[in-house]
């Protein structure tokens, strides 16, 4: 068949940019809703956490014109007293929704945390005014202990023994990768031409990101496998015996699937990297865990050869925040590499590091990360990564909400994708083929077929099903019931 000259030029277009081009090109917007689904966008918003972030905005706003350089340009707020302003403001607004919650948050923060309240309205209040550079520039201060409470709930099944991880702020998962790939070849702990293992199906931009020329990283496919619930089968774990694969990159729970990974998986990593492999890098994504009830991340599994990557894009709402954190365990196999380095590379990176950090010898990994950001966006300047410091408020009050509603729902009902939405759709996959193997015993291929679909088009196609995924399982139970009728009669 010959191909137009048009669709010959967009051979050279990655998935991701081609995705966009047709995105462009679609005519409807249900269509472009269906281009789009590989970045589920939720449709819901968080509304605790934006009520309180406003309503504290309100506050600060008053702090800073306690006193004021003329009308129109307050100050700096003041530290001293500012817990019992706040308080006042909370008793003054007492019936305000937002107020509520920013109340229960502070009584979180100060009486469960422990944390001094004036540093921490201060911290809040400087933060939301934005009217200094964000010091420390990996993370707020406390912001960074109300977040780590939030992972440990939520990655680490609450397990408090694992020990701390340090969190850089960034601007949402999908920077952070590139944060970590960049950060883990200049610090020589990956090399271009290294063999990773990805775990597939994967979200797929990630697919482009090992490719992508700067890395030259080469793949390894970890496949889970679609008939034992989209699990890792221990001979697929095994090919991370190999020494030669450097890197396990994987999304859990899986995006399209939407299944985590099962605790007799993680056992194998921790047997492996704790015994075989303890030069492993575990590099897992764990956006979706929020939506799994008591989740355990590989971070939880291999604490100390880990990097992992938490979005709060999902589960509050908030794809247009741009709020992700990179977690790293403070003892980890990344700071032991970079010490064990050959002379003339430690050489190198100390020279690399000297322009931002006065003992760039012992530099964290994670704060090498920062340090690239910096050298990415061509500045020395403190500059968070997440991008502004309001957006920092933002996720710790996300982040305490979440704590909050723990203990005491403030939002009833697990927050899970919704029908209709883009992400509910194909979110819904994994527990879609569950459902309907096991209440119509159709196989894959059957199933591809009554969709009209080929089954090498992949799980993703299915979404084109008119009406969407619970179309296709009632199609398939009619098919069943005809089938049924069919041996009756016959
Ligand atoms: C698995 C996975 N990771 C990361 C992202 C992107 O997250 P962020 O908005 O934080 O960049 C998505 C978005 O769909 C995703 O599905």
């Amino acid at each position: 068949m010959k191909r137009s000259l048009e669709e010959k030029s967009y051979e050279a277009l990655s998935p991701f940019e081609l995705k966009n081009k047709l995105i462009s090109m679609a005519q409807t917007h249900h269509e472009r809703m269906m281009l789009n689904a590989g970045r589920g966008n939720p449709n819901w918003v968080a509304i605790n956490p934006r009520q309180g972030f406003f309503y504290l905005g309100l506050f600060a706003l008053g702090e800073s014109q306690r006193k004021p350089h003329r009308p129109g340009l307050g100050g700096t707020a003041e530290q001293e007293g500012i817990s019992k302003r706040f308080e006042e403001f909370v008793s003054n607004n007492s019936k305000k929704p937002g107020v509520v919650f920013l109340d229960k948050a502070y009584k979180y923060v100060c009486d469960t945390l422990k944390m001094d309240s004036d540093e921490f309205i201060s911290e809040m209040v400087d933060a939301i005014l934005g009217d200094h550079y964000p010091t420390p520039d990996r993370m707020l201060t406390l912001t960074e202990q109300i977040v780590h409470k939030y992972i440990e709930q939520e990655m680490l099944a609450g397990d408090t023994s694992i020990g701390k991880f340090d969190l850089f702020a960034t601007e949402g998962g999908t920077a952070a990768m590139d944060y970590i790939f960049s950060s883990l070849l200049e610090n020589k702990i990956l090399h271009k031409g290294d063999k990773i293992a990805l775990g597939t199906p994967i979200f797929t931009p990630y697919i482009e990101i090992p490719r992508l020329n700067d890395y030259e990283l080469v793949e390894l496919e970890v496949k889970q496998d679609e008939n034992s619930d989209w699990q890792y089968s221990d001979e697929e774990i095994e090919k991370l015996a190999d020494p030669a694969v450097k890197a396990f990159f994987l999304v859990n729970p899986s995006n399209p699937t939407s299944v985590s990974v099962q605790q007799e998986t993680l056992d194998k990593i921790t047997e492996l990297v704790t015994t075989r492999r303890k030069d492993l890098i575990v590099l897992t994504d764990d956006v979706y865990g929020t939506f799994v009830n008591g989740f355990k991340s590989l971070a939880a599994a291999a604490p100390h050869n880990t990097i992992l990557v938490y979005s709060f894009s999902k589960y509050f709402g908030a794809t247009g925040w741009r709020l992700g954190v990179i977690g790293i365990h403070e003892d980890n196999i990344f700071d032991k590499r970079i010490a064990a380095l050959p002379e003339a590379d430690r050489k190198e990176l100390h020279q690399r590091y000297s322009t931002v950090e006065l003992d760039p010898d012992n530099m964290k990994f994670i704060d090498r990360m920062v340090a690239e950001h910096h050298f990415d966006e061509g500045t020395l300047f403190a500059v968070l990564s997440c991008g502004d410091l309001a957006g920092l408020v933002s996720m710790g009050l996300e982040a305490a909400e979440a704590k909050i509603d723990k203990e005491n729902p403030l939002t009833p009902g697990k927050r899970e994708a919704a029908p209709g939405s883009p992400m509910g759709d194909f979110e819904n996959i994994g527990a879609f083929f569950t459902r309907t193997f096991a209440d119509t015993q159709l196989m894959k291929s059957e199933v591809f077929k009554l969709a009209g679909l080929e089954e090498k088009a992949g799980t993703d196609a299915l979404l084109r099903y008119e009406g969407g995924l619970d179309a296709l399982y009632a199609r398939c139970l009619q098919e069943i019931g005809e089938r049924e009728e069919a041996a009756t009669t016959s």
